[in-house]
């Protein structure tokens, strides 16, 4: 479920029309729903409420201050890959101790970082890692909370680029070495065993993969509570969401309807895992972050130019790839809608953008009523690694993010100015 929804005609973010923020604010814009990124995290809470957790939001899927704030004023932790995101939480306001830390390659300034604001736990990928957060933590006179992330090696059947549980993978360490690990890290002078941790990849449709990953750790994470008073499991993050029917799911309705019917849900996911999980009596950690932000977000463009070459009809829209690099990178699907609901005749369009690239489209020959010059489209379920993946390939500024609540909106963060692209480089100094 989400907030963007047509009222007499013309698409809106909870009370706010696209229109008006793309008059105030210009395009490409980026607009996030305060009602929805609250919705999806209470849900996911409310099943999850039989049980002792903590949700830590993927801030990798979008760290917009905002948007995190949003979230730890509802309580939610945050899953960090980085020490720039250990800053973000504090820039938004949110708490590091409700933090962990994952990542496969975290440097020794990262650590000691997390380390001196107190994270929750490290979730650590390698023994040469373990080693170097002892070390670390050894000359700050600290004892390091861990959490070892096994890789249970079950294929989540998903994208290619996003599978991460498998042992194809470079994430985590096989499970079959996780009790040897764990005896030796035990040894370890400035090391707590905190958690075990797991994650098996990301946007998963179907919660079979999630079950028999938990049915294979959680025998795992009872013997290591009993043998090292481990206190809890993350199970990652990974919620799969709606793209192809990304509109149509914003109403209630719909999710009466057949097509609704296999769709993940909150409720189904906590239903198959909690029966394996309650009996651990350990805290549950999950990492969600497509599944709180995705459909919370749009990415509207104009379209700048319509062409029709030998056979195809082409619509050239003000966003391009490097604001949106999905569609280019996992040749994934996104909803395109117009802003203005048409009755124009539906043609087969492909949407792209003004880079040099090929790869540079959003949608081939998708069935969407005809466009003209100046007409705004938004692409739903951006919300998720949309702006975040942004960058400045062009030199075309970074777009604005608004963020909505009822009435009310604003800008959380500004466009970025042509100028700025370039801050911090200059030229050499022998060219004079
Ligand atoms: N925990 C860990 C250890 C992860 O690696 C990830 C995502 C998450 C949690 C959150 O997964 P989520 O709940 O969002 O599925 N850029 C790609 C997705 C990359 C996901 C990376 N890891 C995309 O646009 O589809």
């Amino acid at each position: 479920m989400h907030d963007f929804r047509y009222v007499r005609g013309r698409l809106q973010c909870e009370g706010v029309s696209i229109e008006s923020l793309v008059k105030k604010h210009g395009s490409p814009l980026y607009v996030y729903s305060s009602n929805t990124l609250s919705n999806n995290f209470n849900k996911l809470k409310d099943a999850l409420s039989s049980l002792d957790h903590l949700i830590c939001f993927a801030m990798k899927s979008n760290s917009n201050l905002g948007v995190m704030r949003t979230l730890s004023d509802l309580g939610s932790g945050f899953d960090t890959v980085s020490g720039g995101e250990i800053k973000r939480v504090i820039a938004a306001g949110g708490n590091p101790r409700k933090c962990v830390f994952a990542g496969v390659g975290k440097t020794e300034e990262e650590i000691a970082f997390a380390l001196s604001k107190g994270i929750y736990s490290f979730n650590v990928e390698s023994e040469p890692e373990l080693l170097r957060i002892n070390r670390i933590a050894g000359k700050l006179k600290q004892k390091a909370p861990v959490a070892i992330r096994v890789n249970p090696n079950v294929d989540a059947k998903t994208h290619k680029k996003i599978t991460t549980g498998t042992y194809e993978n470079k994430f985590g360490i096989a499970f079959e070495k996780i009790p040897g690990v764990y005896a030796r890290a035990a040894k370890l002078k400035h090391i707590r065993l905190r958690g075990l941790q797991m994650h098996i990849g990301s946007q998963l449709t179907q919660v079979k993969p999630f079950a028999d990953a938990v049915k294979k750790v959680a025998p795992l994470a009872a013997r290591l509570k009993a043998k090292y008073n481990i206190e809890f499991l993350s199970i990652g993050g990974g919620i799969g969401i709606v793209y192809e029917n990304a509109l149509a799911s914003g109403n209630p309705d719909w999710w009466n309807r057949k097509e609704a019917r296999n769709i993940l849900t909150p409720e189904k996911y906590a239903a198959t895992l909690l029966p394996n999980l309650e009996p651990l009596e350990l805290k549950l950690l999950i990492e969600p972050g497509r599944f709180i932000s995705g459909n919370a977000g749009i990415l509207v463009s104009r379209v700048e130019y319509v062409k029709q070459t030998g056979k195809k009809y082409f619509a050239i829209v003000d966003a391009a790839m490097n604001d949106l690099i999905r569609p280019a990178f996992y040749e994934s699907y996104h909803e395109i809608v117009p802003v203005k609901q048409s009755k124009k005749r539906v043609i087969a369009t492909d949407i792209v953008g003004g880079i040099c690239e090929t790869g540079d489209t959003f949608c081939k020959d998708r069935p969407i009523p005809r466009v003209s010059e100046g007409d705004l489209i938004a692409m739903l379920s951006a919300g998720a690694y949309g702006f975040v993946m942004a960058g400045t390939y062009n030199t075309r500024p970074m777009p604005a993010e608004i963020l909505v609540k009822g009435r009310k909106s604003t800008v959380v963060r500004k466009r970025q100015k042509i100028k700025d692209i370039w801050v911090g480089e200059s030229t050499a100094p022998w060219q004079k």
